[in-house]
């Protein structure tokens, strides 16, 4: 029954999402928000289903001994759901994540998978180059922070921990403009120098004012942390204030010009030091295992991956859906004079007919990025033996392990098979894992 205190459960382990896992009495499974493996706790009945249940941790007996003295974030404390690791040590952290996304795979994906090498974050503050803060009204207060734990109450926070330094100092500079706000999302971007740009999205029936803009610019003239500010209502109206442009070293692991400047708000990788460790791994694999191949690599953004591949390969082609993204990859790939040996197109990589068209053309290496759905689609078709006859190997990276098994069960059931298989931690202190995996037929 919902809202029914269990006491006393010991949590076994992490479950895939970052909740603990344990059993009720009576045997059925319970995910509890919260808990950490070796805890002892009292839970509370949110969900109580047939097979299984879902809860939260409302007293801790005895703690597990990977929780530590220090916590580390003050909003963590408070409830703040953005991260779920602060006060336990790092090692325990991994350990279990990687545990977790393993279960995960080998259950969905019914696969015997290869031993994983685990790549941690160097570290585990002060990485992320991009943070989104809500900002609501909350009765007679209004509040600028993270949603909590299982709501979208936001929790306020004053800096945050795992945010890049010049993202929490923007925000500082940047605040008190922006207090009569009562709804808005704000989005802080590294943009390079130690500076950031910001971007307000305004909800439904908010409106910023002159005098409000008016203090933004002079703000932005001072020309201290924040150097330019994008105001956007829910209309599509815009405002900009100042250069709102990132420097390209911020968005791609390897920039191919020096001095390109891109504009703000198109999908980034979040921790730009595992990013590099991730992109080496990517071109390593790609260039040991073929002679100058032929790529096709889908859901390329900006060209992360493309432009350190573009030593090492006789073509590529990029698809992608986001317009701006590869405005910007087109843009470089003619300045950095790669011109005809990249190649980058706007498709929907969702939409069965573009993808059995992908398949028709010829390569050797296949290189995809999915968002979190994964690529179900592209499994599909890679499988069919009649597709891509020369494509001879696959590189798959992923930020969701359950979607990433059920689109390799595809591809093994389609000849392939799974060569290596990599975890990188793109999100210390958070649930989030990053895999890398490479198939041959
Ligand atoms: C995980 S990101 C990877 C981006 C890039 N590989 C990088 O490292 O910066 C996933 C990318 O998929 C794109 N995307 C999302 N839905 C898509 C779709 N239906 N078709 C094509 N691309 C899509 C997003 O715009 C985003 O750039």
């Amino acid at each position: 029954m919902k809202g029914r205190i269990i006491r006393k459960l010991r949590i076994e382990k992490l479950a895939q999402g970052g909740d603990g896992l344990s059993h009720l009495p009576d045997g059925r499974v319970v995910f509890v928000r919260g808990g950490v493996p070796g805890d002892l706790v009292d839970v509370e009945l949110e969900k109580d289903k047939k097979t299984w249940a879902r809860g939260q941790v409302v007293e801790v007996h005895e703690p597990s001994q990977a929780r530590t003295d220090r916590v580390g974030c003050d909003a963590f404390e408070r409830g703040c759901g953005g991260c779920q690791f602060w006060g336990v040590g790092y090692e325990d952290e991994l350990g279990w994540k990687v545990e977790a996304a393993r279960e995960a795979m080998a259950r969905i994906s019914k696969l015997d998978l290869p031993e994983p090498e685990v790549i941690a974050a160097p570290s585990i503050r002060d990485y992320r180059s991009r943070v989104t803060f809500h900002q609501r009204r909350d009765g007679e207060d209004i509040k600028c922070g993270f949603y909590a734990a299982g709501s979208r109450e936001v929790v306020a926070v004053d800096g945050c921990p795992v945010a890049r330094p010049e993202i929490d100092e923007a925000m500082a500079e940047i605040g008190g403009a922006l207090a009569m706000l009562g709804r808005a999302d704000i989005t802080g971007e590294t943009c390079g120098d130690g500076q950031a740009v910001i971007l307000v999205e305004l909800g439904r029936k908010e409106r910023i004012r002159h005098d409000q803009l008016e203090e933004l610019s002079r703000i932005v003239e001072q020309g201290m942390v924040v150097s330019g500010v994008e105001v956007v209502d829910y209309r599509g109206k815009y405002f900009i204030i100042g250069d709102t442009t990132v420097d390209a070293a911020e968005v791609l692991a390897q920039s191919p010009v020096e001095s390109m400047r891109v504009k703000p708000g198109r999908f980034r990788q979040a921790n730009q030091a595992i990013n590099k460790l991730l992109v080496e791994q990517v071109v390593t694999e790609i260039a040991a295992a073929n002679d100058r191949p032929r790529v096709v690599e889908l859901f390329c953004g900006a060209g992360n991956f493309s432009f350190a591949l573009a030593p090492h390969v006789e073509g590529l082609v990029g698809y992608e859906a986001s317009e701006g993204a590869i405005e910007a990859a087109h843009q470089m790939a003619e300045l950095a004079e790669h011109g005809g040996r990249l190649n980058f197109h706007i498709a929907d990589l969702f939409d069965e007919e573009i993808v059995a068209g992908i398949g028709e053309l010829s390569f050797d290496v296949l290189l995809l990025d999915p968002p979190r759905e994964g690529a179900a689609q592209v499994a599909r078709q890679m499988a069919d033996e009649q597709a891509s006859p020369e494509l001879n190997q696959i590189v798959y990276v992923s930020c969701d392990p359950a979607c990433l098994a059920r689109d390799l069960k595809t591809l093994v059931g389609g000849g392939w098979s799974v060569d290596s298989l990599r975890f990188f931690d793109m999100f210390p202190r958070t649930s989030h894992l990053e895999a890398l995996v490479c198939l041959r037929r």
